[in-house]
């Protein structure tokens, strides 16, 4: 009773008509850079696909160059870290498990790629979370004194356990400073990072929303074609 289901998010990718809006794409790639991507991966998301964004060649590279990619060494051979290349995926920001826990209150920060495929309402979810926490309600408290938030947890009704290991990341306005000149409050900033991992987990969605409408049209003009042929069949016959 205390869980909540995410709150509206309206974003240009939504509907049968939707678009991807690069700009916002582009700030929410900011705020993951610059925020997010301290403790979560984007192991499915190469540099160059940044390039869908609008991001240019050069403007790419410079991105890669400034993330650490697992490599071999070309003397050694032994594994080390290189400045990455348009061609590489996101690297994960821990170089393990044990590594990611240490760091996190025990919890491991899961890959962000495909999240907003692996939670229901997936954008208004992680849009909610990042907006969502408060104080446990009181009634909570007296009910389920247990579920009182842990040292290192965070009260948040729409996490299903209701308390997480992510601290709120996103705490103040201006915690990034967007090129476009849009005020980055919490609510925008949250809005954007949620589109941005929209777009990480299904790239190819304006695609596959444009496909069907030529599907739709060829499948209408083919009823009409089957009922002139019925027609044309049964003519002679009264
Ligand atoms: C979990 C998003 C920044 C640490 C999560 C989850 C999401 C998320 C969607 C998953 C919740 C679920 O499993 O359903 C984000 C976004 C960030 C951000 C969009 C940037 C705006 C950070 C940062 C840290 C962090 C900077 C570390 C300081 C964690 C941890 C978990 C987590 C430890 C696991 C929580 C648990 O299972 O209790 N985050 N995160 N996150 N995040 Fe973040």
């Amino acid at each position: 009773a205390f869980h909540e289901y995410p709150k509206d998010l309206h974003l240009a990718s939504d509907g049968a008509f939707g678009k991807f809006d690069r700009q916002q794409l582009q700030r929410g790639f900011q705020v993951y850079k610059e925020v997010c991507s301290a403790c979560h991966g984007l192991k499915h998301v190469a540099f160059r696909s940044l390039e869908q964004l609008g991001y240019t060649e050069p403007e790419v590279k410079a991105i890669a160059a400034g993330f650490q990619v697992p490599g071999l060494d070309p003397n050694t051979g032994e594994q080390t870290t290189r400045p990455g290349v348009p061609t590489d995926y996101f690297p994960a920001p821990f170089a393990n498990d044990i590594a990611a826990r240490a760091a996190n209150n025990n919890a491991i920060p899961p890959d962000l790629s495909l999240i907003t495929k692996a939670r229901h309402d997936g954008g208004a979810y992680v849009y909610s979370l990042l907006t969502g926490y408060q104080d446990p309600p009181a009634a909570l408290l007296q009910e389920f004194p247990e579920a009182a938030p842990g040292t290192g947890l965070y009260y948040n009704p729409y996490f299903p356990n209701l308390n997480l290991a992510m601290a709120p990341p996103l705490m103040s306005d201006g915690q990034v400073t967007y090129g476009d000149g849009t005020a980055a409050t919490v609510e925008q900033m949250s809005k954007d990072v949620s589109a941005f991992l929209v777009w990480a987990g299904e790239p190819t969605l304006e695609k596959r929303k444009q496909t069907g409408w030529p599907v739709l049209g060829f499948l209408l003009f083919a009823t009409v074609l089957a009922y002139l042929a019925y027609r044309s069949i049964w003519a002679h016959k009264k």
